[in-house]
């Protein structure tokens, strides 16, 4: 498959994806979350693969959905055709999956951020919910997700403020569960998912599986 919005190595038994539409600070578009739903659903039936890793530039993450795109829909159409739900297939995902985040995690980004199994933050990572300055609201779990990882007080500040939360606090808040130089970023993300993909893959879905409900 040839990719656009996203680059697809893997490395040893883990599955690496980067979101690469630069100019727009990975914003996510539809294109983007085809391909990307389309190499995961690839990695998760590739018995090889045992964990996977998903990042985005040193710049950003992601900088949210993909606000031009978005501007030309009607709310009606949105809800009835039910923009967003592709993102579904992402947490449908049953390998363990691990975001590594430099630089601006927001909206949809920080949501997306979320939806892996836990982040790896570059020490230059900015999470935010900023949808309230646009007036809309997190539309992708970012309201249910940020409130059960980071708790109300935290959440409501970010969400009705819109502020945006570096990576320190984003590892005290419980956000992020660790914080590394970001020029080791990709290499200690990659680590930890070769750890991961070295044990028995069954246990490893089972365990993840186990985890998720309480979330
Ligand atoms: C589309 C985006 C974008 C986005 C940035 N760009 N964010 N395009 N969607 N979410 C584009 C800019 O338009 C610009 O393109 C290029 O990326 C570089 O951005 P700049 O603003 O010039 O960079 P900088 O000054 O460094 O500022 C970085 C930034 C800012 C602080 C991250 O770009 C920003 O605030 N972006 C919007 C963040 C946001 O609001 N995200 C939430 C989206 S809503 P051009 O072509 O002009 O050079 C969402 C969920 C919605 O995620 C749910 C609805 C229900």
């Amino acid at each position: 498959m040839a990719y656009e919005n996203i680059i697809v190595e893997t490395r040893e038994k883990v599955g690496f994806i980067q979101l690469n539409r630069p100019k727009a600070l990975n914003a996510l578009n539809s294109a983007l979350l085809t391909e990307l739903t389309t190499a995961l659903e690839l990695f998760e039936s590739n018995a090889r693969i045992g964990a996977i890793v998903i990042t985005g530039s040193e710049k950003a993450f992601a900088a949210g959905a993909d606000i031009k795109e978005m501007q030309t829909l009607q709310f009606a159409d949105a809800y009835t055709g039910d923009y967003f739900s592709g993102w579904e297939r992402v947490t449908a995902i049953r390998k363990p999956m691990i975001a590594a985040v430099a630089g601006y995690a927001l909206g949809g980004g920080c949501e997306l951020a979320m939806m892996c199994d836990f982040i790896i933050a570059a020490d230059t990572a900015k999470f935010g919910q900023p949808e309230i300055t646009l007036g809309v609201m997190p539309g992708m779990g970012g309201s249910q997700r940020l409130t059960r990882f980071v708790g109300k007080s935290k959440a409501m500040d970010m969400c009705l403020t819109g502020r945006m939360m570096d990576a320190n606090e984003a590892e005290r808040s419980g956000l992020v569960s660790r914080v590394v130089p970001a020029n080791e970023l990709v290499e200690e993300a990659l680590k930890a998912a070769q750890k991961i993909a070295s044990f028995s893959l069954p246990v490893v879905m089972m365990t993840k599986e186990t985890v998720k409900p309480g979330l």
